[in-house]
């Protein structure tokens, strides 16, 4: 088996918030453990708060873990950002500076190996590969003269700029319009084909998940709960927080409380620190849930979860 391109283990992070008196922790992220290979397209999909966006930081080495270890093709990863791994943000209106060209920002994010004569040409490239033509004009003009869409094909080219091995674009559509998401969804689709480049889709919505992605990993008060392979994860979830997600999408047949592997269910118990996080709104609860973390359970067709009633 190749090594992976990125492969993180058992991933945890702890924020402290408050003063003196008043101090509470929030762990973010819970003993998360994935792999991205190269040219992969891998979601991260789970509800606001599910410790999504702190993942990708610690990936892109924005946030440095509380405990876990971070590998680069093999190697761990040092504590700074590396050009190897950039990082498309959600808010398209904060990550360009208004005071700065569309060219200034891009000039300033490539790494100068080259001639400094062939940054305007690395500019026009960049440009024109995310959809700006003519590029010399887009390379003048400034955030608010473009749409939401155009700035957020600028993040996009920044990102490109280093020429990355992998991108990860937190709700990179979110906040853009209806009509140009689907744009914006097959311009990061592209950049494996034309790049090589791997990508992490970190987002809500299983159903840009499953237009994007190879592989979904879900996410859920800060666990990885789940991950398979696209199209299996889709067609047999197996965990019930999956199960709930998917059968709220429209259209879709899924009902929320059948694992192909399943354990009687008795009275709903009540939730401790040390059980599963789902226990409250899971409809297979057991005992068993509310007292003890389920392990990750290998599942054959390179998927694994984690759930007291699915068995492996
Ligand atoms: N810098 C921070 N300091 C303290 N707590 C934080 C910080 N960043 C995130 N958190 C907390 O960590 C948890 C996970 O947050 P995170 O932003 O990673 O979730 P998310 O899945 O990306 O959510 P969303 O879908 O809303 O973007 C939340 O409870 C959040 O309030
Ligand atoms: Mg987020």
């Amino acid at each position: 088996m190749s090594t992976p391109l990125m492969e993180v283990r058992g991933l945890s992070k702890v924020y402290r918030r408050g003063g003196l008196w008043s101090r509470t922790q929030v762990n973010a992220v819970r003993d998360l453990s994935m792999t991205i290979d190269a040219g992969q397209i891998v979601a991260l999909v789970g509800e606001s708060g599910s410790g999504k966006t702190t993942a990708g930081r610690i990936l892109a080495r924005l946030v440095r873990p509380t405990a876990g270890t971070v590998e680069f093709e093999g190697r761990p990863a040092g504590h700074q950002p590396e050009p190897t791994v950039q990082m498309i943000f959600q808010d398209v209106f904060g990550s360009l500076n208004p005071a700065h060209s569309v060219g200034h920002h891009l000039r300033r994010a490539i790494v100068r190996s080259a001639h400094e004569d062939d940054v305007d040409k690395t500019v026009a490239e960049l440009l024109g590969s995310v959809g700006l033509r003519p590029a010399e004009r887009f390379a003048k003009r400034y955030s608010h003269e473009l749409s939401g869409g155009q700035r957020q094909r600028v993040g996009i080219a920044r990102a490109l700029a280093p020429a990355p091995r992998l991108v990860i674009a937190d709700e990179p559509v979110s906040m853009l319009d209806m009509s140009v998401r689907v744009d914006i969804l097959n311009l990061l689709a592209g950049l494996r084909e034309k790049r090589g480049v791997a990508l992490l889709y970190i987002t809500h919505d299983l159903v840009s998940a499953r237009y994007l992605a190879d592989r979904i990993t879900v996410m859920f008060s800060g666990y990885g709960v789940e991950s398979a392979p696209a199209t299996a994860l889709l067609d047999e979830p197996q965990h019930p927080y999956t199960r709930l997600l998917l059968a709220s999408v429209p259209g879709s047949t899924t009902t929320p409380t059948k694992p192909t592997v399943t354990k009687p269910t008795v009275a709903k118990p009540a939730t401790t620190a040390d059980g599963c996080p789902f226990v409250a709104r899971c409809p297979l609860a057991t005992e068993q849930c509310a007292t003890v973390m389920p392990p990750v359970t290998t599942l054959p067709g390179d998927r694994w979860v984690r759930c007291h009633a699915v068995q492996s």
